[in-house]
């Protein structure tokens, strides 16, 4: 498992992972006839590393799923990746910022998929947000010579490995939200799940509260195919109360990882997750501590408390 391959998806999202992938991976095993079920597939780094041969990918944001369908009807290639991210990334290398708002009005206004991969990969800390009224508005990363001739390459073959799997396999992409796709399981499918974190300060294309959890609970526990759960355990803080409340019956698999608030190290947290499963895993390879930045894991553990009454 700790040299097995790891394939990164195009996109970067908050949340992504990538890195707790040899831990999740050890505790699934998929069978030839079974149907991999993301319904929180965010950049879908999970099920794209699983490869299973028939796969329903789902997410509330419709341009990830607009993106993948786009690859899948071949509206979008590889080779056109590259050419759409040299032209503008040569323009962007000129212009700066300017070419980066630029483009980020073009896309809140037409929704080209090739924008939103722009803007994914030159935003700061490519991240995916979205405002009230569904515009994307994550300011520029300031590096005007972004789309270096390495980078464009990385993110090509990013987009080519993708664009195989699809190829080759039966994978689906809806934009939906979880309750429909959960219901799509029968008893020989896999559902892996991961939800925004709930009780921590979310920004994804939807919120998350404990009515959603609820819903969540009451899908994961009306559905006959065996599931996996990614959720937040604890820090120093505090621990997440929804595991006892709603998620006793589940096994549980414990992680520990580091995650950043902003870029110093001073501000190094370290914070437990959790995959609850509805099986008894035998195998899961659980690594003592992975040392990583959790992608733009922006949450201000002690503000967010302050806020709410907490502390
Ligand atoms: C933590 S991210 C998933 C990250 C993903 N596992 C990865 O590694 O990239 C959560 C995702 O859930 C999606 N989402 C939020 N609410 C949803 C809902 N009600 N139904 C389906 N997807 C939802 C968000 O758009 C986001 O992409």
């Amino acid at each position: 498992m700790k040299n097995e391959k790891i394939f990164v998806p195009p996109f970067k999202i908050q949340g992504i992972k990538t890195k707790l992938l040899p831990l999740i991976k050890s505790a699934i095993t998929i069978e030839n006839d079974m149907t991999w079920i993301e319904p929180f597939m965010g950049s879908a780094v999970v099920g794209l590393n699983i490869a299973a041969q028939k796969a329903v990918f789902a997410d509330l944001n419709p341009h990830i799923i607009n993106f993948y369908n786009s690859l899948k009807l071949r509206k979008i290639t590889a080779k056109m990746v590259r050419e759409f991210l040299q032209d503008e990334g040569a323009i962007l290398a000129e212009k700066g910022e300017e070419h980066y708002y630029h483009i980020r009005t073009r896309f809140n206004t037409n929704h080209n998929p090739l924008d939103f991969l722009f803007l994914n990969r030159s935003c700061f800390n490519g991240m995916i947000r979205f405002n009230k009224t569904n515009n994307f508005n994550v300011p520029y990363c300031h590096k005007s010579q972004r789309f270096s001739k390495a980078y464009i390459t990385k993110i090509v073959n990013q987009v080519a490995h993708f664009e195989q799997k699809i190829l080759q396999n039966d994978w689906q992409f809806l934009c939906q939200s979880f309750e429909k796709t959960i219901a799509m399981a029968s008893e020989n499918d896999f559902i892996y799940c991961d939800p925004p974190y709930i009780g921590r300060h979310v920004d994804y294309f939807d919120s998350w509260d404990e009515q959603q959890e609820q819903k969540l609970k009451n899908s994961l526990f009306g559905t006959t195919a065996k599931f996996m759960l990614s959720t937040w355990d604890k820090n120093k803080y505090r621990s997440n109360p929804y595991i006892k409340l709603f998620w006793n019956d589940c096994s549980k698999i414990n992680h520990e990882h580091f995650y950043f608030v902003g870029a110093q190290e001073k501000n190094r947290n370290s914070m437990t997750e959790a995959l609850l499963t509805n099986y008894t895993v035998s195998n899961a390879k659980i690594p003592k501590s992975s040392n990583y930045e959790q992608i733009n894991f922006e949450f201000d553990e002690l503000k967010y408390l302050v806020d709410n009454g907490f502390k």
